[in-house]
């Protein structure tokens, strides 16, 4: 059961997670170090958000990126934010970030830092110009043990969802609020300005198990593949009743207000990207791992987004996450 924050006293993310570590006698508070790092980053990235158009972090750096994407100032400022404070934790070996063609070797760190991060620094920046909200998102895994020698980061990154050992995001809304989970289920941080700290807000968050909303670019719906049309066209029709479209175009904010509210989005193959605009590594992979915890369902519209192998540190996949009644009921348009 969610509780709200009232009945749950003030405590920290920081405080949160070394009690949750507490469970494990192996745990070395190593992950919490680490996930500090992470807080630290999305405090500052918070700070420029909130002062945007009173500091020069509005438009675009003149730069693509290796999406082939515009940069934002903000974007920049974002990635160098997450980099060098992940840089400085020492159980950090590489990062991968949306925003750089490799992943990135922290050498100071060393070959025992166990710890993998991927993220997406911000996501739909653009949206920032237009004070729409807008996240981030990061992945962890660990060095795999099986990769003999030293043959670049790469081996150590490609590696399915389900190895994720924690996921999540912040979303930069009308409050600043984290979402986290290790595998544990799901919990909530609001940050409090006044004390500059992520406190607990909801523990044990659950999706609803259905919910009548659907959210996807329904401009592009005439190049979906026929299942994820047939689907559409059912939502809107009398037999379905009722269903509303909510669209942000954010994908954190989409997916958590479908993480709190139930329903499903969608972001299939279209002409313009026959494998779905979204990236499996650093967006698919970290929601469906907060999704699945939360009791809900993320594919790819033939399987489960956490069972499928990488082949490259970019590669996108059409993605349905949302209720597990939802993505069944889209997946059953899939097969007729
Ligand atoms: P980008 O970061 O390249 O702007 O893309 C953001 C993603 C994601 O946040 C959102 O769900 C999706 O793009 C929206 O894409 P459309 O504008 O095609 O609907």
């Amino acid at each position: 059961m969610a509780h709200n924050s009232t009945k749950l006293g003030l405590i920290t993310m920081a405080q949160h997670i070394i009690e949750g570590q507490r469970a494990h006698p192996t745990a070395t508070g190593e992950f919490s170090w680490l996930l500090s790092g992470i807080t630290l980053a999305t405090k500052i990235i918070e700070s420029n958000v909130r002062r945007a158009g009173l500091v020069d972090v509005l438009g675009d750096t003149g730069t693509v990126n290796v999406q082939g994407e515009e940069v934002q100032k903000l974007d920049e400022v974002a990635n160098e934010a997450i980099i060098r404070c992940l840089g400085y934790r020492g159980n950090v070996g590489i990062v991968a970030s949306e925003e750089d063609d490799e992943p990135i070797t922290i050498k100071e760190a060393g070959p025992a830092a166990r710890y993998i991060v991927l993220f997406v620094p911000l996501d739909r920046s653009s949206n920032i110009d237009v004070n729409v909200t807008i996240g981030t998102i990061f992945s962890i895994l660990q060095r795999r043990g099986d990769v003999s020698g030293w043959d670049g980061p790469t081996p150590h990154v490609l590696q399915p969802g389900l190895k994720q050992v924690a996921a999540g995001y912040v979303v930069y809304g009308s409050s600043t609020v984290a979402a986290l989970t290790t595998g544990n289920g799901v919990d909530m941080f609001t940050l409090d300005p006044e004390i500059g700290a992520y406190v607990l807000t909801r523990k044990n968050v659950k999706m609803p198990s259905d919910g009548k909303s659907y959210s996807c670019n329904e401009a592009y719906k005439a190049t979906f593949p026929e299942g994820y049309q047939r689907y559409l066209d059912w939502a809107k029709s009398e037999e379905a009743g009722n269903y509303t479209l909510r669209y942000i175009g954010s994908l954190v904010a989409d997916f958590h207000r479908t993480l709190l509210r139930g329903g499903v989005f969608l972001y299939p193959p279209t002409l313009k990207q026959p494998e779905g605009k979204l990236r499996l590594m650093y967006e698919a992979n970290p929601l469906s791992f907060v999704a699945e915890q939360a009791g809900g369902a993320a594919v790819d519209g033939k399987q489960r987004i956490m069972e499928k192998q990488p082949n490259s540190l970019h590669q996108r996949t059409p993605l349905i996450i949302g209720s597990k009644q939802e993505v069944d009921r889209v997946m059953k348009f899939m097969s007729r």
